[in-house]
């Protein structure tokens, strides 16, 4: 792990800094703030993908070495989450993790699932799915671009089964205050999902000091990953009386007996699984998560919440409106823009990558990102001030 470099404010000095992002082939022609969507790709991954490719010419079918590799990702990842393996289920989406919680739970003395209405849409689609299974979902709605947390306490409930929660809103940046939903929550005898697929891998984390029940997450944005990857954390104490009904053989106590004619979920989280595991992007995360952990997580964290305030307070001096609140730590900043879509062309054309969603345009830091990186958007920002809204409309027109 790299420690603070004496003179310097920041845990990475610029040297190693420099180090990082020069194991990133794209930084060399582009200005990349789009790891919402998807994380620069680093030659330590390329080389994962390789040794999975080259595994796979010399072996043919080294099914022994790839369940090996598989259960280190899983070790690993439970390390970086602060849980055991046997914690821990290995998925290829976010989607399939939830679904399989989803099938496991009854919607008896409990019915209701409340949720933000700042969750990914898919987190709406699996719960508004479990209808007809006996549950009821409650949206809650955002004021100024916040789920507040009182919203939370008034409507969790003695009925409510479970609340689905968004570390980091996808659309706005906005960070849910989710020790506060989970005491809220646990109050009243509710279960807390964490959906931190917008968050993992820019800071620590600790499930157990957050006391969430699960948690989820896939690999292809800030963990450095590719697609195909997603990983779902059950509390121990949870896992004996879940009993999916999304499953399959790999969810089996020994996916290796081979017996049709029964069904023996795996006294673990692997019961949370189905089929077989996505064996070349388990090969293409490990070192993503390595470099993560190496780099060490503070670090990454420090380095994320510094350009999000460069960039918060370039925007606020170009007077361009926010929908991330403006005491963001990051990753993902949003401005509004009249017409996001047309911004991103425009960036674009500068070699920027970012996203749109709606009237948002996306922007988002990991740990190889710079202030040089910063400095290029704002000039870009800048000379299309027509396409973003600000607070002095006769600013715009450059
Ligand atoms: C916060 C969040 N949750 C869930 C998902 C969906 O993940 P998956 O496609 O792995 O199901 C995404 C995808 O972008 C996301 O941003």
């Amino acid at each position: 792990m790299l420690s603070r470099h004496p003179g310097t404010t920041l845990l990475l000095n610029d040297a190693q800094a420099a180090e990082i992002r020069s194991q990133f082939p794209i930084l060399r022609h582009k200005v990349y703030l789009n790891s919402c969507s998807q994380g620069a790709l680093c030659e330590a991954v390329e080389a994962g993908l390789r040794e999975y490719l080259e595994s796979w010419h010399a072996h043919g079918s080294p099914w022994d070495l790839w369940v090996d590799h598989y259960e280190q990702a899983r070790t690993l990842f439970a390390r970086f989450i602060g849980a055991d393996a046997d914690e821990v289920a290995i998925v290829t989406s976010a989607s399939e993790g939830i679904n399989s919680l989803a099938s496991a739970l009854l919607f008896r003395e409990r019915k209701k699932v409340v949720m933000g209405e700042f969750e990914f849409p898919t987190m709406g689609h699996i719960w508004l799915a479990q209808r007809p299974r006996g549950a009821e979902i409650e949206f809650i709605a955002a004021r100024d671009n916040r789920v507040a947390i009182e919203d939370y306490a008034a409507r969790i409930d003695r009925n409510t089964l479970i609340v689905p929660l968004t570390r980091v809103c996808f659309a706005n940046g906005f960070r849910s205050p989710v020790r506060e939903v989970v005491a809220a929550a646990h109050d009243k005898g509710a279960l807390v999902l964490l959906d931190d697929f917008q968050d993992a891998g820019t800071r620590p984390v600790d499930v157990k000091a957050l006391g969430v029940d699960f948690y989820v997450t896939g690999t292809l944005k800030y963990l450095l990953g590719s697609p195909g990857l997603a990983f779902l954390y059950v509390r121990r104490e949870l896992i004996p009386a879940l009993v999916p009904t999304v499953t399959g053989w790999f969810g089996q106590a020994n996916p290796f007996a081979f017996d049709v004619k029964h069904l023996d979920p795996a006294p673990s989280a692997r019961r949370f699984q189905s089929g077989s595991p996505p064996v070349p992007s388990i090969y293409s995360t490990v070192p993503g998560l390595k470099l993560l952990m190496n780099t060490g997580m503070e670090n990454v964290a420090e380095r994320v919440q510094h350009l999000t305030r460069k960039l918060m307070e370039g925007a606020e001096k170009l007077g361009i409106e926010s929908k991330t609140p403006a005491d963001s730590v990051g990753p993902l900043v949003v401005l509004r823009a009249h017409d996001a879509e047309a911004l991103v062309k425009k960036l674009a054309e500068r070699d920027i990558a970012a996203s749109a969603r709606r009237d948002g345009l996306r922007i988002s830091f990991h740990l190889y990102n710079s202030d040089q990186d910063v400095q290029s958007l704002l000039m870009a920002l800048e000379h299309n001030l027509d396409l973003l809204v600000t607070k002095h409309p006769a600013a715009a027109g450059h």
